[in-house]
């Protein structure tokens, strides 16, 4: 297990709906957690809230030394233990709905498009991973050889895209690929790599744009059992279980109901 107490703890995206929740449970189990997000007023709330040291670092997941900041603070507070990698980011300037490989106007989706998706949820999770790594292999290691974890969040369209969504399943599936393969480059480390390819989730990502009955109605029956969409607290309990549980290395969990597309 990855004792978080006297330890940091790193969450990409903590203002957002998965991760407050998880910052708020990698806190209860003794971490300092850096809240790394661009938006300082959810950010600086929920530092204040978790009250044990905790704090926002406005960060822009978009920039290497933003990023490089963020870890930074966390192993200045403490030991970084946990990196949990679930931010969001920008649209693709010029992009507005589904990115189809070719839209209903016959036009084909602009590989600046694709890549500026597959930069915010690909290459930015592995900046986190590969920086957040680094700074753990400093660590003194604690039981088992274990000196810390990394959590990424793929998606269940990293393996069923739905129309709309090639660059985003191409970034999640990015996310899928690459755990075993980091897991084992970082064993020698004593540092542990998983990914959770949640389903639906009722985050801000859906709160934002119509109310939670509206998104209930609509998403919740899409998942067979429970008949709703997640909660994000359900995202924060697993990643809480995987910083514990030092057998989950180099895979990928679903968190999705049995839904599937
Ligand atoms: N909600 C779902 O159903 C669902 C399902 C599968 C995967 N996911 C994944 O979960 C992750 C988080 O999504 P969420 O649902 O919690 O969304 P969310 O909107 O609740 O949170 C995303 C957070 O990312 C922050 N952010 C935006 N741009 C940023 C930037 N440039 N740098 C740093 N932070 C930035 C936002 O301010 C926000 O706090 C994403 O990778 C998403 O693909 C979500």
């Amino acid at each position: 297990m990855v004792d978080l107490t006297n330890g940091s703890a790193l969450v990409t995206g903590g203002a957002g709906g998965f991760g407050s929740a998880t910052a708020r449970r990698l806190a209860q189990r003794g971490a300092k957690v850096v809240i790394a997000d661009v938006h300082e007023e959810r950010g600086q709330a929920l530092a204040k809230e978790l009250g044990n040291g905790s704090v926002f670092v406005h960060t822009d997941i978009l920039d290497e030394n933003s990023i490089a900041n963020a870890v930074a603070t966390a192993v200045g507070l403490a030991p970084l233990r946990a990196a949990v990698v679930v931010h969001g980011g920008p649209p693709a300037p010029g992009s507005s709905g589904p990115q189809r490989t070719v839209n209903r106007e016959g036009k084909r989706l602009p590989l600046s498009q694709f890549a500026h998706t597959v930069n915010i949820y690909l290459n930015s999770a592995f900046a986190v991973t590969s920086q957040a790594a680094e700074a753990m292999a400093a660590n003194e290691p604690q039981a088992s050889n274990q000196r810390g974890v990394v959590i990424n969040t793929a998606s269940i369209a990293g393996y069923e895209g739905q129309p709309g969504q090639a660059a985003y399943s191409a970034a999640k599936g990015g996310i899928i690929g690459m755990t075993l393969t980091i897991a084992r480059d970082l064993a020698p480390l004593g540092i542990r790599a998983v990914a959770i390819a949640p389903g639906t989730f009722l985050t801000l990502a859906y709160s934002s744009r119509m109310t939670d009955e509206q998104a209930q109605a609509h998403w919740g029956p899409m998942v067979p059992n429970p008949k709703r969409m997640g909660d994000p607290d359900e995202y924060a309990l697993l990643a809480a279980q995987i910083v514990e549980n030092d057998f989950l290395n180099g895979t990928t969990i679903r968190l999705d109901g049995a839904q599937r597309f």
